[in-house]
């Protein structure tokens, strides 16, 4: 090969990887910039922001304000009972009236709670759920400086002992490092959870004579939770 020939040859290898160099460069460093986003697919479209202008009104104002006279109905969370578990300025300790404790309400309480509070908490509430146990494996570990404040186990006895609208508070705007399910969870299903966690510590410490006795006979050998006291 002529020398010429491999020069231009060398420029081109240099020149032809510049592509993937500035790749390398965009997937590493951080940039203030918004990404290189060649098929658009609809993603950024026109539209207006919250507190910004908008000439096409009179004053303006992208935000509109309500229409004068108007008046909200149906999410005005107004019922302190209902809404917030709160009695006379107190944690209520009844079920509010729209909410009817029956059986269907514990198994549909069952139901969001295997799906909203066993990761953290367990299928039995100790407080033992995958998410812990992944958490503990990472504390043990010392893997990225991980900390952890374990979910509460709902069988000490300060929990067991609280009144049903403290529990629906605890769901609704959560708890010190628990945070809330208010924006999953509808309100007559956090009633329902509250419900069924009423039921699962009661049946931590059930016995054997709470049971009519035409009941006890077939029942199957039950082996208790390791912690339950
Ligand atoms: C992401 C994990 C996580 C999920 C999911 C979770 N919790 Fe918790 N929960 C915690 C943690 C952590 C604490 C303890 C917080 C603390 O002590 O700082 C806690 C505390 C509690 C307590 C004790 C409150 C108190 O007064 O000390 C109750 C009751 C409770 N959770 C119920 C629930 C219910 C019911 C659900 C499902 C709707 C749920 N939690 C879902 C992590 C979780």
């Amino acid at each position: 090969m002529s020398k010429i020939a491999i020069i231009i040859t060398t420029i081109l290898i240099a020149i032809g990887s510049v592509p993937f160099a500035l790749a390398a460069m965009a997937r590493a460093v951080p940039s203030s910039h918004t990404r290189i986003h060649i098929i658009q697919d609809m993603d950024n479209q026109p539209k207006f922001r919250a507190q910004h202008a908008n000439p096409l009104f009179a004053d303006g104002r992208a935000m509109r304000p309500p229409v004068a006279g108007t008046v909200a109905r149906g999410q005005l969370e107004a019922d302190d009972h209902y809404d917030r578990g709160v009695v006379d300025d107190g944690w209520a300790t009844t079920f509010p009236p729209q909410v009817q404790v029956n059986l269907d309400l514990v198994y549909r309480g069952q139901d969001r709670f295997n799906i909203y509070c066993t990761p953290c908490h367990g299928y039995a509430g100790y407080g033992d759920g995958m998410v812990n146990k992944r958490a503990m494996e990472l504390v043990n570990l010392g893997l990225n400086g991980t900390t952890w404040v374990q979910p509460k186990n709902m069988h000490e006895q300060l929990i067991r002992e609280q009144p049903v609208g403290q529990t629906f508070n605890t769901i609704t705007n959560g708890v010190r490092n628990m945070s809330g399910y208010a924006a999953q969870i509808p309100v007559e299903d956090r009633w329902a959870i509250v419900a069924y966690v009423k039921a699962l510590q009661r049946s931590q410490t059930a016995d054997l004579n709470d049971l009519p006795p035409d009941q006890r006979i077939d029942l199957p050998t039950i082996r208790l939770h390791p912690e339950t006291p």
